[in-house]
């Protein structure tokens, strides 16, 4: 018998509960569900009947300094609904970010929000105190004389919470190379529910080495921020929390303590858009922004010659080399961005981009109209950047994390990293600045694993070699169920307090996060 059935069936064991109930739910087969559908209580439009909108791109003030205001709105998500969500400038995403390596930006987050906020630049290489830690908190004014220090996760030690009034200026250093970050909000326990209203950004770093190569730009370039959300019948958001305050019990009901899967696929905000494109390349940078749904992306129908994605980049950089790939996989928080060439395609065709994990109508993604023809500069170089080859023996020191559903415990089941509930007081990793380590990460579950400031490269899975997406340097890992995931992580920048955590947001709340500590 090998490994991987002992330890599920040890797996199915330990749930004997509510979470079992959901794992053995309708739908794809059990090894493939990332979380528990949640279905709308209104009639969802059809796919493909609304244009593809592209997020605003933010612009700093007049004194050099951006701003963004944390608000509640009203938008027309379903047609003919007005849906209130939480916004960065009360957009849902928000304004997307387009800035340059090595050109300091500050951010001044202002919080207007009926709850307390925490804002992350998700694959930044970010000073510990502008990194957004889950309990450093931006209090609104509503909530003066706010008392956090309820959270089950950090009764014990008060001193991690540090709560700034109404604002918070962070300084984005942006020493690091072009890629597709994004930023969203990460507060203790309700990470979550916060982002799953709205509170999720694009932030796009650009460098000269990039600049200097031929990739498809202004126009040909789109970025794709997908994610999933439930709708209620009156046409606010519907999400399973315990406290829909998000005041005081953090936490969801019943098996969506998986994750929360919406039946209603958004790309940029919108159900099952569809982009008109010309018969040329284009570069897609494609963001997983789910809270717990994984895509395998492809194209329906698939190119007649030559491979449907050319990916370019990873989640920190571009790849060393162009890799032609029909089938994507970008689990939650991951990014994948690719060239697509419609040139492949007679004009007039309709090209899907399905999510082959999916169901039914989360099957469909969104749909390319490729409407005409027209001249194309563009061209994908056969080097594209320096990514060195990892090399094992680069470590200086070997570390093994298991990411698993474990208890009971004080707090009943959760789930934990290496069998601990995240806690804010201590770290369970210690790094030194400007070294590499390996780490050995292991699940029971889909666990897509991130590390802030820590960028790295797959170097294993199962003992074999990494798949083919897996390829560049990144910053969060899919792991599947009962699989053995290798990665070389450099630690690099600052020295300070940073979090490593499962990107499942509902898994990140109920505790499997962890303190990493770089001296
Ligand atoms: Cu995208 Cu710690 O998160
Ligand atoms: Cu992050
Ligand atoms: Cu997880």
């Amino acid at each position: 018998m090998s490994p991987a059935r002992i330890s599920r069936r040890g797996f199915l064991g330990l749930l004997a509960g509510t979470a079992a109930a959901g794992l053995t739910g309708c739908g794809a087969s059990t090894t493939e569900r990332s979380g528990a559908l949640l279905t709308s209580r209104l009639p969802l439009p059809r796919p493909f009947t609304v244009p593809l909108p592209v997020p605003a791109i933010a612009e700093p003030g007049a004194d050099g300094t951006y701003e963004l205001v944390q608000r509640q709105a009203k938008l027309e998500i379903i047609p003919g609904t007005r849906t209130e969500i939480w916004g960065y400038d009360g957009t849902f995403p928000g304004p997307t970010f387009d800035v340059r390596r090595g050109k300091p930006i500050r951010v001044r987050i202002r919080n207007t929000l009926p709850v307390p906020t925490s804002t992350h630049l998700h694959g930044g290489v970010t000073p510990a105190e502008f990194d957004g830690y889950p309990t450093h908190l931006v209090v609104p004014p509503r909530l003066t004389g706010f008392d956090p220090g309820h959270s089950p996760h950090a009764a014990h030690d008060q001193s991690v919470w540090k709560l700034a009034a109404e604002r918070f200026t962070h300084e984005f250093p942006l020493d690091q190379q072009a890629a597709t970050l994004w930023y969203h909000d990460h507060r203790m326990d309700f990470t979550a529910p916060q982002v799953y209203r709205g509170l999720a950004g694009m932030f796009i770093i650009r460098d000269d080495a990039e600049d200097a190569l031929p990739l498809p730009r202004g126009e040909q370039e789109i970025p794709l921020l997908i994610c999933d959300r439930a709708f209620e019948a009156d046409g606010s958001l519907r999400y399973p929390s315990l406290d829909p305050t998000l005041l005081k019990q953090p936490g969801v009901k019943g098996a969506h303590h998986q994750g929360v899967e919406g039946d209603a696929i958004l790309v940029n905000g919108a159900p099952w858009p569809e982009k008109e494109v010309a018969a040329i390349r284009y570069r897609l940078r494609i963001l997983n922004a789910c809270n717990a749904r994984r895509l395998d992306l492809r194209l329906d129908p698939p190119p007649p010659s030559g491979a449907a994605f050319v990916q370019i980049g990873s989640d920190v950089g571009l790849l060393g080399r162009p890799q032609r790939l029909d089938e994507l996989v970008v689990a939650s928080g991951e990014r994948a961005d690719v060239v697509v060439d419609f040139a492949a395609y007679p004009v007039g065709t309709r090209v899907v981009l399905r999510n082959h994990l999916g169901t039914g109508a989360t099957r469909d993604v969104m749909r390319f109209h490729v409407t005409r023809r027209a001249k194309d500069d563009s061209a994908i170089p056969a080097r594209l950047a320096d990514v060195p080859t990892p090399s094992p023996a680069q470590a200086v020191r070997r570390r093994r994390f298991d990411f698993r559903l474990s208890g009971p415990g004080p707090h009943g089941k959760k789930w934990m990293i290496n069998g601990l509930p995240f806690d804010p007081a201590g770290a369970i990793a210690d790094p030194a600045l400007g070294t590499t380590e390996l780490w050995t990460l292991t699940s029971d579950f889909h666990h897509p694993v991130h590390v802030h400031l820590g960028h790295f490269q797959v170097v294993g899975r199962n003992g074999r070699k990494p798949r083919p997406s897996d390829g560049g340097w990144k910053d969060t890992v899919d792991v599947r169920p009962y699989e053995v995931v290798q990665i070389l992580v450099r630690f690099t920048g600052y020295r300070g307090r940073y979090v490593m955590h499962c990107h499942n947001l509902e898994h990140e709340d109920m505790a499997m996060m962890a303190n990493i500590d770089v001296v």
